[in-house]
């Protein structure tokens, strides 16, 4: 899987994939982030990229030019675009797990300042959100929906975590536990120590079904 990030702050997302669980992935060659800066594809002059709006109004918008520059640069006939504005489609499990089995190459572009000149629509396969809240840059929702997406990616984590995961069958994940036995007075359920697989198993699936209908009873619907 390949995820080419189009962004003007490529620092923030190198010291992301330099660390952990997505590092192992690269290095293990099951992923593969190539970080594009949008300022190296600006035609104008002094690394220009953003100008004001026409009509007047607040803030600067992006230029088509340097965007779709940065884009036809690692764009293949397989790939997917999209860029991440607070007016895309929610971002979730579903749509990660859609786009992994629509494609093995996503392109995510970043924005920032008031946004994209609208004609970028006429390049792009489409535009993502994580959530109804606005923030100043693409940078962090493509690393949100980049590392989501690698989750599903057979090797990126153990098949168990994968399987357990909260809302994977549209529950929560069963609660974990680890040493000590007794933390403070606190104690660790007995059906945990007790070997029996059968009853954990019993216990886990139980588990999930009470913690979610306490803390998401909207997914039960
Ligand atoms: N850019 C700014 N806010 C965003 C959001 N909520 N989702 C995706 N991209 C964004």
């Amino acid at each position: 899987m390949r995820f080419d990030i189009l962004t003007l702050f490529p620092d923030i997302i190198n010291a992301y994939i330099k660390e952990s669980i997505i590092k192992r992935a690269i290095e293990k060659n099951i992923l593969d982030v190539n970080v594009v800066n949008i300022r190296d594809f600006t035609p104008y002059k002094n690394g220009q990229v953003d100008d004001t709006p026409y009509g007047g109004g607040a803030g600067m918008v992006l230029m088509c030019e340097p965007v779709v520059r940065a884009i036809e640069s690692v764009r293949t006939d397989s790939s997917k675009v999209y860029l991440l504005t607070p007016q895309g489609k929610k971002f979730n499990n579903q749509l990660a797990s859609s786009i992994i089995n629509d494609t093995k190459h996503v392109i995510l572009v970043c924005g920032h300042y008031e946004g994209f000149d609208e004609r970028i629509y006429n390049f792009v396969d489409g535009e993502i959100s994580i959530g109804d809240y606005v923030l100043t840059g693409g940078e962090l929702p493509s690393l949100v929906i980049m590392d989501t997406i690698s989750r599903f990616i057979p090797g990126v984590i153990l098949e168990d975590s994968f399987t357990n995961d909260s809302f994977n069958d549209n529950l929560l994940d069963y609660p974990n536990y680890t040493k000590p036995r007794d933390f403070r007075g606190y104690l660790v359920p007995d059906v945990l120590l007790s070997g029996d697989h059968k009853k954990i198993k019993e216990y886990r699936t139980s588990e999930k079904l009470r913690i979610t209908k306490e803390k998401r009873p909207d997914l039960l619907k």
